[in-house]
């Protein structure tokens, strides 16, 4: 027998059936008696008369509390005021479980009393609103690759060596083999894939020892990073563009009733569509000049020079060619003017800041060797690295958009920490 989830209840309306599920809230009037049951895929309220069913029926109402698991059998009615679009006239109720003190109640607790019960506030509605756009975001993500001929290539957690910087590596020993560390990011096995299949995309997390406390980083995070071969960089910024389309509307699309509820003004995702707005950095500058911030060339953007930039535009502006020294060794110099780096970031909105890190790749082995020993880093493990400038060396170019950043963004969220079921965070490990 298959099972009966409340989003389906128009196929089965003037039926009787079983639902699964814990209870909401209730309340009593009179002789009825209303409760509402979540499942997971919806809320229904249940009406149950006095006379209608049996004295223990009735009973067993008043047992039920907050997040007690029960079963409810009724008649499915079309009711136009009810959120769902129906109720069901209750014959039998069956408690499966039930629940004492559940101590997420509908008053309002403090974001810290919630992220210590975060396994029980993924049942709320807002939470559980957020992780769905979360799932559409992934999977949009995933039917854009998969429909443009990409593979998808997965990454190793464990690394011999840094990809972003050396100093937000995790370190755990390996057996015999010394020192691990959690990988920052897929990229350079994506380069080894683009150079295998031609068109690749690395998912899975990341892991960066952030010591910053913004609303912006997760010390473990969701990086999609995809990489092609014979790409340059104006190739990478309209595959960064079409990618940011399709996830943007996708979640328009099909996750209109969960921005409903999340109170999300979706104007400004409205506009996200190619072409977007693309200047350098230079020109990132000269706005920040102009709006009074004494800003020096050759630093990178701060989180408030991004939100500055970023409001001159009315959806995601692309901001490229960074100076070199700023950015990670495996990035392309401009031949026309190799301060600069063949970099681009993609700034969201609103104030969101960077969502997309990418760049064309240094393919020249030996200007590659210079700035791994530039940047002190172990040159023998990054030796497999460079073969791939040994065999068959060609341009190519990728970028790494972050999940809880695009989700924080689209849902228009305060703090990252809401956009992954189980955030981890310098101060937070548990739940
Ligand atoms: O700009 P990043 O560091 O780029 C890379 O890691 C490249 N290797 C990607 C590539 O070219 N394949 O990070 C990419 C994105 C950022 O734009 C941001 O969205 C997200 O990853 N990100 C974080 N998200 C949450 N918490 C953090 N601490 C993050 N650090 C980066
Ligand atoms: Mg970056």
């Amino acid at each position: 027998m298959s099972r009966i989830y409340i989003e389906q209840l128009q196929e089965v309306a003037g039926q009787q059936v079983t639902l699964h599920g814990w209870l909401y809230n209730k309340r009593s009037s009179g002789k009825i008696r209303f409760l509402v049951m979540r499942d997971g895929t919806g809320f229904v309220q249940g009406v149950i008369a006095k006379g209608a069913v049996s004295d223990e029926v009735f009973a067993r109402f008043d047992e039920l509390t907050q997040e007690s698991a029960f079963t409810m059998t009724g008649t499915v009615r079309a009711e136009k005021r009810s959120p769902g679009g129906f109720e069901m006239d209750v014959t039998d109720l069956k408690i499966l479980h039930i629940a004492h003190d559940y101590p997420i109640t509908p008053k309002e607790h403090g974001t810290d009393f919630l992220m210590d019960r975060r396994h029980l506030w993924l049942r709320s509605s807002r939470q559980h609103a957020i992780l769905r756009v979360r799932h559409q975001v992934i999977k949009s993500i995933r039917e854009f690759f998969d429909g443009r001929g990409f593979t998808l290539v997965d990454a190793p957690i464990f690394t011999p060596a840094a990809c972003e910087g050396t100093s937000t590596l995790f370190e755990t020993k390996y057996f015999d083999l010394g020192s691990a560390y959690l990988t920052q990011s897929g990229q350079l096995y994506g380069e080894a894939g683009a150079m295998a299949f031609g068109k690749v995309y690395v998912f899975g997390p990341t892991f960066r020892a952030e010591k910053s406390k913004t609303r912006r980083h997760l010390t473990e995070f969701w990086m999609v990073e995809p990489e092609v071969a014979f790409n340059d960089l104006n190739d990478n910024m309209d595959l960064a563009e079409a990618m940011l389309e399709h996830v943007v509307q996708s979640c328009l699309k099909n996750r209109a009733a969960e921005l409903k509820l999340l109170e999300r003004n979706t104007a400004m995702l409205e506009n996200v569509k190619a072409p977007l707005p693309r200047i350098t950095y230079d020109e990132a500058v000269e706005i920040l000049h102009k709006n009074g911030i004494a800003f020096e060339w050759g630093n990178d953007l701060g989180g408030t020079d991004e939100t500055v930039v970023s409001q001159q535009f009315d959806r995601p502006v692309m901001v490229h060619r960074y100076p070199s020294e700023v950015k990670a060794f495996y990035m392309k110099r401009d031949p026309q003017n190799p301060k600069v780096a063949l970099a681009v970031d993609v700034l969201a909105p609103e104030g969101y800041g960077e969502i997309i890190g990418g760049s064309q790749r240094e393919d020249d082995f030996d200007a590659l060797l210079g700035r791994i020993k530039e940047h002190n880093l172990p040159q023998s493990a990054f030796d497999w690295y460079l073969d791939l400038r040994r065999y068959g060396s060609v341009p190519h170019a990728g970028f790494g958009l972050g999940i809880e950043r695009t989700v924080s963004w689209i849902c228009g969220l305060d703090h990252l920490r809401e956009a992954i079921p189980f955030p981890r965070m310098i101060y937070r490990l548990t739940p």
